[in-house]
C-alpha cells in the first residue's frame, strides 16, 4: 500500500537534515553543503508518506483507498495563515514546541505548504517539507513540530481513526506507552534495553 503512488513524490515532499541555528523557524535552514534525506529513511523512521491529486480530494479513488486500508474514519480540513487562524502567532509557537501524540498524526497538504520537523535515530532534526499533493503519516509516539515556511499558508487535511484526540505531550514524555513503543520498534529496533536513555 505504501509504495502505489510513488511516482514524482520528490516533488511534494522533500526531506533534509537541519542546521543549528536560531534563525526564523520558517526559513529552509538546510545544513552546509545540503544534506538531502531519501523518503525511504524517513520510512525506517516509520514515516510513510504519498502523493495525491490534491485538485481531486473529493473524488480521489486513492486516498479512499488509503483511509479504508488505515481506518482513517475522520477528515477536516484546516486552514492556517494569519487571516484565518485565530492567535495564529501563539498557535505557530505551540506547534513548534517538540511534542508527541499517543496516535498517528496525519496530514495531507491541499494547497500552501509547511515544514514537519522530526528527529532521525541519532536526535538530529530532519525537516520535511510538504506540499500540495503531499500526505504525511508520523507515527504515535514520534517526536516532531510543525511550522509554516516563509509563505506563510497550509490548508491541510487532518485525518484519524475515529475520534480525533489532538493532545500534543511536549517533550520530555517518554514514559507514555506510545513513545516506548515507538522507542523499542523504531529507534532501539530489537535492543534489548527498554528505557529510554536520556
Ligand atoms: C500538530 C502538529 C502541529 O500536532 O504537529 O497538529
Ligand atoms: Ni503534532
Amino acid at each position: 500500500m505504501e509504495h502505489e503512488f510513488q511516482d514524482g513524490k520528490e516533488e511534494v515532499i522533500q526531506a533534509w537534515y537541519m542546521d543549528d541555528s536560531e534563525e526564523d523557524q520558517r526559513l529552509p535552514h538546510h545544513r552546509e553543503p545540503k544534506e538531502f534525506i531519501p523518503l525511504d529513511k524517513l520510512s525506517e523512521l516509520g514515516v510513510v508518506s504519498w502523493r495525491l491529486n490534491a485538485d481531486d480530494w473529493e473524488k480521489d479513488e486513492n486516498l479512499k483507498k488509503i483511509r479504508e486500508a488505515r481506518g482513517y474514519s475522520y477528515v477536516d480540513i484546516c486552514d492556517v495563515c494569519p487571516e484565518k487562524l485565530p492567535n495564529y502567532e501563539a498557535k505557530l509557537k505551540n506547534f513548534f514546541e517538540e511534542h508527541l501524540h499517543t496516535d498517528e498524526e496525519i496530514r495531507y497538504c491541499l494547497e500552501g505548504s509547511g515544514y514537519f520537523d522530526v528527529r532521525d535515530q541519532d536526535e538530529q532534526w530532519i525537516r520535511i517539507a510538504v506540499k500540495k499533493g503531499g500526505m504525511i503519516v508520523l507515527p504515535a509516539g514520534m517526536y516532531h513540530r510543525f511550522t509554516l515556511d516563509s509563505d506563510n499558508y497550509i490548508k491541510a487535511m487532518r485525518l484519524f481513526v475515529g475520534e480525533p484526540v489532538w493532545t500534543p505531550y511536549n517533550r520530555p514524555h517518554d514514559h507514555l506507552p506510545a513513545r516506548k513503543e515507538y522507542f523499542s520498534k523504531i529507534i532501539n529496533r530489537g535492543g534489548n534495553q527498554t528505557v529510554e536513555a536520556r
